[in-house]
């Protein structure tokens, strides 16, 4: 048998299989831990676990768009997912995570919560949205509401943007609930408007990658998960500086550059990835499409 000890135990499983099957499942949603991301996630469990009060902590966590904040929720998500209690006349749910709506308004991000839960949606008023929605989030015994995308819910005008920021409040306080708002830079412009606000969400920072220690595990904890017979050494360094170079610093970048180049490699019968097949495996830097997509 080939050598495979460059392989994960969930790598291995599959690396006998044909070319078909391994590119198959190098698209499976996959999750790598890394040392912010452990970091954030241990202070959400930190959340979970505060005793109810009238002003409880809050997180924003901040980063560049596809840099691993909703990947990162998610996964915090899937370790606390609802018990459906069925001794009790409701699930019990402590981590609600949502999307923020397209036009978002108070009375649309009640329903995106409502729809959530599968719950009833009064199509009166906001009012009744939500006096629905205090009620329900109660019976779950929700304590983290975690809002994705939240600078979009920031946007637009100051008077909408203040609506939002007083409706936060007002379900953080009213519920005794933590509320996670994950989003970009923007998102951490738009709170500053309001002191309170700006005070009780403190940031936790999704920075971009650089040229270091935890950039050369990342790239080992991928290379373990891609299902090459043959070791690429990704960590080494021109193919790192290489890698680094072509994802400008960005998880998602990264992870679509290796699926890709993972791809090449088994469809070439190369079967490790190397700076060429980087090169020639069709994926193009963020930068490179913004430029091509200025030229059409
Ligand atoms: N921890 C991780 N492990 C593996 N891949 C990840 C991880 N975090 C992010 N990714 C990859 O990056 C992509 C973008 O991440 P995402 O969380 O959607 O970014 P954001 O919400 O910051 O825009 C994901 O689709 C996934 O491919
Ligand atoms: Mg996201």
């Amino acid at each position: 048998m080939a050598n495979y000890s460059h392989l994960h135990p969930e790598a291995l499983k599959l690396i006998e299989r044909d070319a078909e099957s391994r590119i198959i499942w190098i698209s499976n949603r996959r999750w790598i831990g890394y040392p912010q991301a452990a970091a954030i996630l241990k202070k959400l469990d930190r959340l979970l676990v505060h005793p109810r009060q009238t002003r409880m902590p809050n997180m924003l966590i901040v980063g560049n768009t596809n840099n691993g904040k909703s990947n990162l929720v998610d996964k915090f998500v899937g370790r606390n997912l609802p018990d459906e209690n069925p001794c009790g006349e409701h699930i019990v749910c402590p981590v609600l995570k949502i999307e923020t709506p397209p036009s978002p308004t108070e009375a649309s991000i009640y329903s995106e919560i409502l729809g959530k839960l599968f719950e009833r949606d009064p199509a009166s008023s906001t009012n009744a949205k939500r006096m629905r929605v205090i009620k329900v989030l109660r019976e779950i015994q929700l304590k983290i509401l975690v809002i994705d995308d939240l600078h979009n819910m920031l946007a637009g005008t100051s008077v909408r943007q203040q609506q939002s920021l007083n409706m936060l409040k007002y379900l953080g306080n009213e519920l005794q609930i933590s509320i996670v708002g994950c989003g970009t830079g923007d998102l951490l412009r738009a709170v500053s408007i309001d002191p309170q606000i700006q005070n009780r969400f403190p940031p936790e920072f999704l920075p971009k990658w650089e040229m270091n220690k935890e950039f050369l595990q990342l790239l080992m904890s991928f290379e373990r998960l891609l299902p090459l017979r043959q070791q690429s050494a990704l960590h080494e360094r021109p193919l790192a500086a290489k890698a680094l170079s072509m994802c400008e610093g960005y998880i998602g970048e990264l992870s679509m550059l290796l699926n890709s180049s993972a791809e090449y490699a088994i469809e070439s019968g190369e079967e490790r990835i190397t700076a060429e097949i980087m090169n020639n495996c069709g994926y193009l830097p963020p930068s490179e499409r913004t430029r091509m997509a200025s030229r059409i």
